[in-house]
């Protein structure tokens, strides 16, 4: 069982990677036998879909840039799990963000490749209501398109993902109100992974 994690912040090591490595890290402590990885999309140059139709006809794309080893990566590893971490920005996803899920179409135009990929969320903004939900809903919305089996965090939060604010007092680890979140989004994967695992490969 694979989880990969998408860290779409630019700025590496900051809010979106340490609470996406903080729910990865909650994931194997409750069940051990998940790996995880996270891939950082900081520093990488991702250029936006240019429409070009090359991936109606090939399963790779024109665009020679750093998404490249990444769709390498997500068609050999193809996980079982795939948690998109967004700063928000102007109330949505960041532009990296954006750009990811746009070129990630060649997996739709290929068979719809994520097909059943369990997708779930974090958003994470300098205020406490900065538009953390309507980010995480404009993602949802590429997950569905997808075909993706969407999900939020668990009860007893139950809401729409996990849900983070940068500005806390003190950092991350003392906002007990995101931390919430970030447990019951694991306990979710972990809680759906077993159903996937235990659904006959026909019922998929
Ligand atoms: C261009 C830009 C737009 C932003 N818009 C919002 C916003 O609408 N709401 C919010 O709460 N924070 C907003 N922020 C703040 C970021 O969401 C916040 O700093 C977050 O921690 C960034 O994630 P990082 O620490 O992983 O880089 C914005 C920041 C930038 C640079």
């Amino acid at each position: 069982m694979k989880v990969t994690a998408i860290a779409a912040s630019p700025r590496s090591g900051q809010m979106t990677h340490t609470v996406l490595n903080y729910t990865l890290d909650k994931i194997r402590e409750i069940n051990p036998s998940v790996t995880t990885e996270l891939i950082s999309l900081a520093d990488k140059v991702i250029s936006p879909c240019t429409a070009c139709g090359y991936c109606n006809k090939n399963f790779s794309c024109s665009i020679n840039d750093d998404m490249e080893p990444i769709i390498d990566n997500l068609k050999e590893s193809r996980p079982d799990v795939l948690i998109m971490g967004s700063p928000v920005y102007m109330g949505s996803m960041s532009a990296q963000a954006k750009a990811f899920f746009d070129r990630t179409v060649l997996f739709r135009r290929n068979n719809f490749a994520f097909k059943n990929v369990i997708g779930c969320c974090i958003a994470v903004g300098a205020s406490r209501n900065g538009g953390q939900e309507l980010t995480i809903q404009a993602m949802h919305a590429a997950m569905l398109i997808h075909g993706m089996l969407v999900i939020g965090d668990s009860a007893p939060t139950a809401h729409f993902g996990g849900t983070g604010w940068a500005r806390v007092p003190g950092g991350y680890e003392n906002d007990p109100d995101s931390l919430a979140t970030y447990d019951s989004l694991a306990q979710r994967i972990v809680e759906t992974l077993a159903l996937i695992k235990q659904t006959p490969k026909e019922a998929k």
